[in-house]
């Protein structure tokens, strides 16, 4: 037979709580810090893979959309060891739908290079571990290896290509929520992988932040545990602040927020002093994520409505881990 295929498979985004800002392997994608995020059910991934001896070369397409060369770089790199794993030399096309705005600081990377993993996995019969799963999607896209699995994760940097992975710490089954609040759904300038260099090289409070990562790591650990929402919330919107913060200290200096990023969080500060918990957190881009009770989350949106139109506010419930879908599921969505 001349092709391999795999059946779809569906990885939904995580967003993180401990952001994880820096390598200190850039060819291995190994972590300056453990960090800890939740995979929510909102935004995600559908793809299946085909190798074929009928390619002349490896095609990404998204959304129907055929993807230039310099957008492949991540694939390939899951592709090229996959392959090597499998001892197969076939291109491969990869047929993906992103329920997620691509590039937008919206996690298409994570959902997108998971859904990947399990689908070369699943194309080449190579029945990887959710370890080795998560393990391969990390030499994709960093946080690509906590969408393996569903709620809230933590992957462990480690110290070489075998052991810096993501595992599973709580189902997340209790009150909590997330309402995106999407003020900008366009391409960044900037990449999360460009912006973490430009941050380790030149900001002058990289080692600060490093070791504050360990502190909030053990605290936010600690409260979720607990289910403590208050205190999730109020380290994780510390952590997202000073990850923000190595940017605007690096050289030359950049950030991610907008004008509107800035009203959405004084809009979060005017909700706690009404007495929802809420906080807000940020990525590689200027829409605000805001943590919230999922038993206070229509209420809360509700609110929002009074300064955001539906289409900019996405809610979201903690969501499950990398998962086969039948075809009559798939989202097929059409750039
Ligand atoms: P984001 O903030 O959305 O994660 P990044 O700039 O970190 O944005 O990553 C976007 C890149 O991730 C894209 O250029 C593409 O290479 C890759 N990507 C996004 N979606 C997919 C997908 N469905 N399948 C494979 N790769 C994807
Ligand atoms: C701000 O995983 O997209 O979302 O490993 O270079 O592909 P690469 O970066 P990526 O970075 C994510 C950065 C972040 C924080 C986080 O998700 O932890």
């Amino acid at each position: 037979m001349n092709t391999k295929s795999s059946d779809w498979m569906r990885a939904y985004a995580n967003i993180a709580f401990i952001k994880y800002w820096g390598k200190k392997d850039e060819a291995l994608l190994l972590p300056q810090n453990n960090s800890l995020s939740l995979t929510l059910d909102a935004f995600y991934t559908d793809t299946k893979v085909e190798f074929s001896k009928d390619l002349m070369a490896d095609e990404l397409w998204i959304n129907g959309q055929k993807q230039e060369a310099h957008a492949l770089k991540k694939v390939q790199q899951i592709l090229d060891i996959a392959r090597e794993l499998g001892q197969v030399t076939e291109y491969a096309k990869v047929s993906s739908y992103n329920a997620v705005p691509t590039a937008a600081g919206l996690a298409s990377s994570a959902s997108g290079l998971a859904a990947l993993t399990a689908a070369v996995d699943d194309a080449l019969g190579l029945h990887l571990s959710k370890q080795e799963l998560s393990c391969l999607a990390r030499r994709g896209s960093g946080s690509a290896c906590r969408s393996i699995f569903g709620g809230f994760v933590e992957w462990q940097q480690g110290t070489d290509d075998s052991d810096s992975y993501a595992i599973p710490i709580d189902e997340a089954n209790w009150d909590i929520g997330m309402i995106f609040v999407i003020v900008h759904d366009g391409k960044k300038d900037i990449s999360s992988t460009e912006g973490m260099r430009r941050a380790v090289e030149t900001s002058p409070f990289y080692n600060a932040w490093k070791s504050s990562c360990e502190k909030d790591l053990h605290e936010i650990k600690k409260a979720i545990k607990q289910r403590n929402l208050e205190r999730v919330g109020q380290i994780a919107e510390h952590s997202a602040l000073k990850m923000h913060s190595l940017n605007f200290s690096a050289q030359p200096p950049f950030n991610y927020w907008s004008p509107e990023s800035i009203q959405v969080m004084n809009c979060v500060k005017d909700l706690r002093k009404a007495g929802y918990v809420a906080y807000f957190t940020m990525d590689a881009g200027p829409n605000v994520k805001i943590i919230c009770k999922a038993s206070e989350m229509d209420i809360i949106y509700d609110k929002l409505l009074s300064n955001y139109s539906p289409d900019q506010l996405v809610k979201a419930l903690p969501g499950p881990g990398v998962q086969k879908v039948n075809e009559d599921q798939v989202m097929i969505i059409e750039d």
